[in-house]
């Protein structure tokens, strides 16, 4: 049975700044998935902040949060059949040293912190991270 779900994706600043925006979004059309909005921005760190909440009690939150916000970025609301677990296996492992071969994270992916790309990790978070970025 079809499952057609939306997941939030982003490209990070490594990979933005790195130019392989094309290139990673050319490997979800690939895969087949839909973008279907996308905008590229420069948040400030306090909206970083919002959105790694999650986070706020781990050791690297603080450096997460300015990472995030240090260049610009693309955010895309992704839809696929099961997006969520396929954009997770798309990405890879969250350190590119573990990541599969064909995963973005262990093509493009730098380190555990400079790991290219962002994806929802439930339906629910999904939801709540598209409302985040396409609150219109
Ligand atoms: O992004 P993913 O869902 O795979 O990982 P996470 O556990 O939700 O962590 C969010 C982000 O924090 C990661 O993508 C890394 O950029 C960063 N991180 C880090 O810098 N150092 C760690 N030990 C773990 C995560
Ligand atoms: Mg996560």
């Amino acid at each position: 049975m079809n499952n057609i779900q939306k997941t939030l994706s982003i490209i990070k600043p490594d990979a933005v700044e790195r130019n392989l925006e094309n290139e990673i979004k050319e490997m979800f059309l690939k895969k087949g998935f839909h973008i279907l909005r996308e905008k590229k921005i420069h948040i400030e760190k306090s909206e970083a902040e919002k959105f790694y909440k999650v986070h706020e009690t781990k050791p690297f939150y603080n450096d997460l949060c300015s990472y995030l916000s240090s260049g610009p970025i693309v955010v895309m609301i992704l839809q696929k059949d099961n997006a969520v677990l396929a954009n997770r296996n798309l990405m890879g492992a969250t350190n590119p040293k573990d990541a599969l071969d064909g995963t973005i994270r262990k093509k493009y992916g730098i380190s555990i912190d400079k790991n290219s790309v962002h994806g929802s990790d439930s339906p629910e978070n999904a939801q709540i991270e598209i409302d985040f970025f396409f609150k219109d």
